[in-house]
């Protein structure tokens, strides 16, 4: 009979996953197996086939002398083909073993088998080799991409994340709520996506960019501990750690203060370490004020793992005869520098680089100090006292064999922040990143608002239903720039790992922040009207945080891009190369919808993304 007329049926189901034909004894055990044709190898008259599922790899051998032509048909198989086996599993003869599989120790020889399905011929090889493929052609093929160990184990990972993460909350008390889709927009600081209302003419939903105000609303309504696992979107630049749609963990609570949220997170990161990658993970984390992170580190998310800091080096110059850095700190301005251990060896171009790479992170200049032999060397060495010096020794900032890479500046977070980004970019190029290192922090006492120069307004570095910190409240009027919030940061190894505050509970205190935002009464009450109504009918202290799920997943992962732990992610340009999303709608589909588009649109059928689509 040919394959072709033969179908699946309960007799070519599996019996065993491919993965788990190994510790088997030397029996010859009677299995079916299905499965994907990895690679075909014909030698001496025997046929090899790796068979491939979700579970691993296993080899099957098609003997010549087999009856009714399965042979000649094996011949035939290419990578890819789906196929059913059945056979008998059997120890691999002496000396035919390969260490390197989990089954290499066994193999299935074929007494029949199905062709369930062919494959076209492929894109790229799928397997380990896979990783050097370019990434929009993966993306495109995305399904043979995720035919392979690393992006299942990836996703598999997801799922355990997802399933300790419904256990764990669960088990304290935490009930999981879903929240509209299809709403109102949020001010977390980026763009919406907008979807319009065939039945609301001119109306649009916004996607959520956070669930936050429902979960806020769902404490005034008694749930007391809430959770969800929550897509969120938002249109805004992407990156390596940014997705324009992404997964939140998120969690309100009534009745708490901020040491609540950082045990039930330490906790909850805690047995998930434990769980997916075997680490017993150090709690409490450290704590750090924003103030203190951005001294120190140029940035609110700093990277432990890398040993060097920044150093204050006012002290150092303040009898400076440098007329620069004199008039600098007499104007209240900032002379700071950062640290490169061995960094003594550069050469000129090499000390020349790091000023150039300073220059292209937004410095001024940058000089260069360097300790050789036990002395300073530099174009400002000649401007440092003996008493500058030995608060130079003393301060640890340069040991010798390092370099000091000095800027100033009259902008305080602009000056830490390039020390920051040059700290990261050097610890990088040095390996001075500590490898396998797992650090966490909690920032905390984040400035309520910032300075949008654009809108020449006060806007919420959080957002605005983060409480100001009790101590602050008057700040609101006299100078909000200097309020500090009731947020904090989770961070791990220099990534924002997730973001939450204490919230406003009192509806006063709500409109008060909106006005330092400029908002008027109106213009709050026109679009928050509903939480200033809700804030007022019984409102208990609360507040919560948001995990990012995709960040999470990725670390653990050890993977260099949230991409790689979702299914089915968007490229640079928010387009899926794979269904060739966004595209244009028909003229009936936009008709109804009450929407005109200005031109240039591509011709409906034709989908943008097609554009990105790579040569195969
Ligand atoms: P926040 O805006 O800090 O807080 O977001 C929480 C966490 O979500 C992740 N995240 C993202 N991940 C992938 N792609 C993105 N574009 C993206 N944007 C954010 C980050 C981030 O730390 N409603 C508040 C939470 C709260 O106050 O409870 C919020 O959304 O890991």
């Amino acid at each position: 009979m040919a394959s072709e007329q033969r179908y699946f049926n309960r007799d070519w189901q599996r019996t065993v996953y491919c993965g788990d034909v190994a510790g088997r004894d030397g029996t010859e055990v009677p299995v079916v197996v299905n499965g994907w044709v990895r690679r075909r190898r014909d030698l001496g008259g025997l046929i090899f086939i790796d068979l491939w599922d979700h579970t691993g790899i296993v080899q099957v051998v098609f003997n010549p002398e087999l009856a009714g032509q399965v042979h000649e048909r094996a011949k035939e198989l290419r990578s890819e083909f789906v196929i059913a086996v059945r056979g008998r599993i059997r120890v691999r003869p002496e000396g035919t073993s390969n260490d390197s599989m989990r089954t290499g120790n066994w193999e299935i020889m074929a007494d029949d088998f199905i062709r369930l399905a062919p494959a076209a011929p492929l894109p790229f090889e799928v397997g380990d080799t896979t990783d050097r493929v370019d990434e929009n052609l993966r993306l495109h093929y995305r399904y043979l991409d995720l035919r392979r160990e690393r992006m299942q184990r990836n996703l598999r990972l997801r799922h355990k994340i997802s399933m300790h993460t419904r256990n764990y909350l669960s088990d304290r008390g935490f009930l999981e709520v879903e929240t509209p889709m299809l709403t109102l927009s949020t001010p977390e600081g980026a763009r919406d996506y907008l979807s319009p209302s065939r039945v609301n003419p001119g109306a649009f939903y916004a996607l959520p960019q956070s669930p936050q105000i429902f979960k806020q609303i769902l404490m005034i309504s008694g749930f007391d501990r809430y959770f969800q696992i929550v897509k969120c979107f938002r249109d805004e630049d992407l990156r390596a750690d940014r997705q324009p749609e992404f997964t939140q963990i998120d969690i309100e609570m009534s009745y708490l203060v901020e040491q609540d949220i950082f045990d039930l997170i330490e906790g909850y990161l805690h047995g998930l370490f434990r769980e997916t990658v075997g680490t017993e993970i150090p709690v409490p984390f450290r704590r750090m004020t924003y103030r203190e992170a951005m001294d120190r580190f140029g940035s609110d998310k700093p990277d432990l793992r890398i040993p060097t800091e920044i150093h204050d080096l006012a002290p150092v110059f303040v009898n400076t005869e440098f007329e620069p850095f004199k008039e600098m700190l007499a104007g209240g301005g900032f002379i700071r520098g950062l640290p490169l251990p061995g960094g003594a060896s550069l050469s000129r171009k090499g000390l020349s680089d790091v000023e150039e790479r300073a220059k292209r992170l937004g410095a001024r200049a940058l000089s260069p100090l360097q300790m050789k032999g036990g002395e300073l060397k530099g174009p400002l060495a000649k401007f440092i006292d003996e008493e500058g010096r030995s608060l130079l020794a003393r301060s640890g900032a340069i040991g010798d064999g390092d370099a000091l890479f000095v800027i100033a500046g009259m902008d305080w977070r602009e000056v830490s922040e390039i020390l920051g980004a040059l700290r990261l970019e050097l610890a990088r190029e040095h390996g001075l990143v500590a490898k396998g290192a797992w650090e966490f922090l909690w920032v905390t006492d984040f400035p309520l608002f910032e300075w949008d120069a654009e809108e020449g307004r006060w806007s919420s570095v959080h957002h605005p239903f983060t409480s100001p910190m009790t101590e602050d409240i008057a700040l609101l009027d006299s100078n909000p720039g200097e309020a500090r919030s009731r947020a904090y940061d989770c961070v791990l190894n220099g990534n924002e790992l997730g973001g939450g505050s204490i919230r406003i509970h009192d509806p006063e205190m709500q409109e008060k922040v909106f006005s330092c935002m400029a908002f008027s009464k109106e213009a709050a009450r026109g679009r928050f009207g509903f939480l200033l109504d809700a804030l007022s009918m019984g409102t208990p202290p609360h507040g919560g945080i948001a995990l990012g799920l995709d960040r999470l997943a990725m670390l653990l992962a050890g993977a260099s891009s949230i991409r790689d732990v979702m299914a089915f992610p968007k490229t640079q340009k928010a387009q899926c190369l794979m269904s060739g999303a966004p595209s244009a709608v028909s003229p009936e589909q936009l008709e109804e919808l009450h929407i005109q588009v200005l031109p240039p649109l591509p011709t409906a059928g034709e989908p943008k993304g097609r554009e990105e689509r790579p040569k195969t």
